[in-house]
């Protein structure tokens, strides 16, 4: 099956052999212009013995200035389920160049079976967790790209389990629910630590160590089967304009991850995607990815909370000393207009719910510390 991809479209054109003369190692400390002329005449050089496809007897698909937005495909003796599904899969991912936009994966914050080691089921989250969801749109929001001075939309996809929904919760963006971003399915082994699954099951925790990418969990899903399963959230990732940011699963965003870093298969079941980080990857004019990793520590996060949850206790102490206790979070006015979710993690791994304006505005504190803290280290 031959590919063809034609474009004659002189703007286009000449926007691709910018972006060629910016990023190329070929002509990197060569001035554009310059650069530009030799890039043209090693065009004409091409064009002197490239043939394009016009024997109707082969198996092709041309792709004519699709890039353009207003362009076409030519599709010939074209049959079968997998020739079937490249032309679809061209369709959708040949597109006008258009705005930068940025794709971030995370996993959910920190939940409760992640704390006992447990897998699968459908658990909410820790104080950690819960401290992720705080932390989490403020790191986002600043990452947004803009263009003519506008942030560009974000869409926010998360699985159906609660772990996800909780983690985006305080996300500003519209959002979407896939069930096909559900993490991987352990079947009878739900709800199960590894050492319990070695235990009672060794032969089921051998065959998964021997080949993790094609073991089947019985009742369940394999890698393989969630790569498959994935297929519409990729083709829409790549058709979406929009920048998303994915809240899913370890498993999952292994594969999405995989997929958009180019990994190959065997590699995709030990890919890293640690808890409490923004992934984010952006689009390079050469087709990859650039990939930025955004570790939020909630640790530190929670300790200045901690911190500040005590100094505010003492000076609420010091304004009214008989009413020790009589403060209580419960007692204070409901915050509903704050931008921030009014719910905080309480100590004891569940929320609180009302917080001071103080201790909104302390927090808020907290968090833009964060994020100017990141971005000075990765910027
Ligand atoms: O432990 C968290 C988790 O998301 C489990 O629910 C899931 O089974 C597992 O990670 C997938 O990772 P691995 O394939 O390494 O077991």
């Amino acid at each position: 099956m031959f590919l063809e991809s034609v474009c004659e479209d002189q703007k286009v054109l000449e926007q691709n052999y910018r972006l060629k003369m910016k990023y190329s190692p070929d002509y990197s400390g060569v001035k554009m212009e310059e650069a530009l002329a030799d890039f043209k005449d090693r065009i004409a050089k091409y064009e002197a013995v490239y043939e394009t496809i016009t024997d109707r007897s082969l198996h092709y698909v041309k792709l004519i200035d699709m890039v353009t937005g207003r362009g076409h495909m030519d599709v010939n003796r074209i049959s079968g389920y997998i020739p079937g599904k490249m032309v679809f899969y061209l369709m959708q991912i040949c597109k006008a160049l258009g705005r930068p936009r940025r794709i971030w994966l995370t996993r959910h914050g920190e939940s409760m079976y992640n704390v006992q080691g447990k897998i699968g089921g459908n658990s909410g989250l820790s104080t950690r967790g819960a401290a992720y969801t705080q932390l989490l749109p403020a790191v986002l929001a600043s990452r947004v790209p803009t263009f003519g001075g506008k942030p560009i939309p974000v869409a926010v996809w998360t699985s159906t389990l609660d772990r996800t929904i909780a983690t985006a919760a305080n996300l500003p963006y519209p959002k979407v629910r896939w069930k096909t971003l559900d993490e991987i399915q352990s079947g009878i082994c739900d709800g199960m630590t590894y050492a319990e699954i070695q235990e009672k099951m060794p032969e089921e925790h051998e065959m998964r160590k021997r080949d993790k990418l094609r073991y089947r969990y019985p009742s369940g899903e394999s890698y393989m089967d969630v790569i498959q399963r994935l297929e519409p959230v990729v083709i829409e990732a790549e058709r979406d304009r929009s920048c998303i940011c994915i809240v899913a699963h370890q498993a999952v965003l292994r594969a999405l991850y995989g997929y958009f870093m180019n990994q190959s298969l065997e590699k995709v079941p030990v890919i890293d995607i640690p808890l409490h980080t923004l992934m984010e990857l952006t689009p390079k004019a050469d087709g990859t990815m650039a990939e930025t990793r955004f570790h939020i520590d909630v640790d530190k996060a929670l300790q200045e909370m901690d911190w500040m949850d005590s100094s505010l206790k003492e000076r609420e102490g010091a304004c009214n000393p008989q009413s020790d206790s009589e403060i209580h979070a419960d007692d204070l006015p409901e915050i509903s207009d704050a931008g921030l979710s009014t719910s905080f993690p309480g100590r004891d791994g569940g929320f609180r719910r009302s917080v001071s304006m103080a201790e909104l505005a302390a927090s808020e504190m907290v968090i833009a510390q964060h994020v100017r803290r990141m971005n000075q280290n990765y910027e």
